[in-house]
């Protein structure tokens, strides 16, 4: 199967209106699948439409909706309508707050917590039963070296990043040997808008050696048959990713698997 076969003819991208996101809808169309692009603001993701249009000759739909909203995933759905999603894209991601844990509203955690986690799921869920049914199809959720471990700023957002790693690895147990790729994808530090805006605002240096989205699209897209887990500009079993190589991993998600389907789940 050509790729456009595999994992079109739609794909949902979530934050596809500047970044990583709007990187991976101009990657899709020039491999030949359509998206659907989602973030709050209609203005940007109307401008990448056109572009991706006049570029590839390929259509978009645009989504404005705030993901931290619970109905959000209903209404993105509701867009998609009868369309065929054969890659669902979970990028809106960053931290929102930046504080530690006690120093922001439990309201605010929950917002993101809703966007990280509840919406994710949510979309998975509505995407991947008929991927399943097809036969084929991917599921890429864009993740943080915070997944990882907790830390000290970040316990939340790390905690909802650890969350996408449990969720894509138990997911690409389930899913694999089914036909339907799926893979969170590791991020370092990137030069977004998001990421840009930060610094700034903490008044730190921009890093010289950041990954451009550009490049983060096309790693992610290459390694989407990788999975449960691959990191942005690691290879395999590379030096310095350690205990957590994707390959080390994959052996203890099967290893898991196969002791929850013999103690528990299966005769
Ligand atoms: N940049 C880095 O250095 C870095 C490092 C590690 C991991 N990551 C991961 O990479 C992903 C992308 O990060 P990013 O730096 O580009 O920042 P981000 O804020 O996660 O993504 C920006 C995109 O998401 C949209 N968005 C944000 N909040 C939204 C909401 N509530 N509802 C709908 N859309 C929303 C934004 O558009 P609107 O403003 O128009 O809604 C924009 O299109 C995240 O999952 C992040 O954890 C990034």
């Amino acid at each position: 199967m050509t790729f456009a076969q595999k994992y079109g003819p739609w794909a949902v991208i979530s934050g596809a209106s500047e970044g990583v996101g709007r990187s991976f809808a101009l990657e899709l169309a020039r491999r030949g699948v359509a998206s659907v692009l989602v973030a709050r603001r209609e203005a940007p993701l109307r401008a990448l439409a056109t572009e991706i249009r006049e570029a590839t000759g390929i259509e978009c739909v645009t989504v404005s909706a705030d993901l931290s909203d619970p109905e959000s995933a209903a209404t993105v759905a509701s867009a998609v309508g009868e369309r065929e999603v054969g890659l669902y894209i979970s990028n809106a991601g960053a931290d929102t707050n930046h504080s530690r844990f006690l120093d922001a509203d439990l309201a605010a955690w929950n917002l993101m917590l809703q966007r990280n986690v509840s919406n994710m799921v949510a979309s998975v869920h509505k995407y991947a039963g008929p991927m399943r049914e097809r036969g084929h199809g991917g599921i890429l959720l864009i993740n943080s070296g915070a997944c990882y471990a907790g830390a000290a700023y970040m316990a939340m957002y790390a905690a909802s990043k650890a969350f996408t790693l449990t969720f894509a690895e138990g997911l690409w147990c389930e899913l694999a040997p089914q036909g339907v790729d799926v893979l969170t994808f590791v991020l370092g530090q990137t030069d977004t808008p998001a990421y840009r805006a930060l610094l700034t605002e903490v008044g730190k240096p921009f890093p010289t050696d950041w990954a451009s989205p550009d490049a983060v699209a096309a790693e992610a897209l290459a390694k989407l048959d990788k999975g449960p887990v691959q990191n942005m500009g690691f290879d395999e079993n590379e030096e310095g990713v350690g205990p957590t190589s994707p390959a080390a991993r994959r052996q203890r998600s099967d290893f898991i698997s196969q002791m929850a389907a013999a103690s528990t789940f299966e005769a």
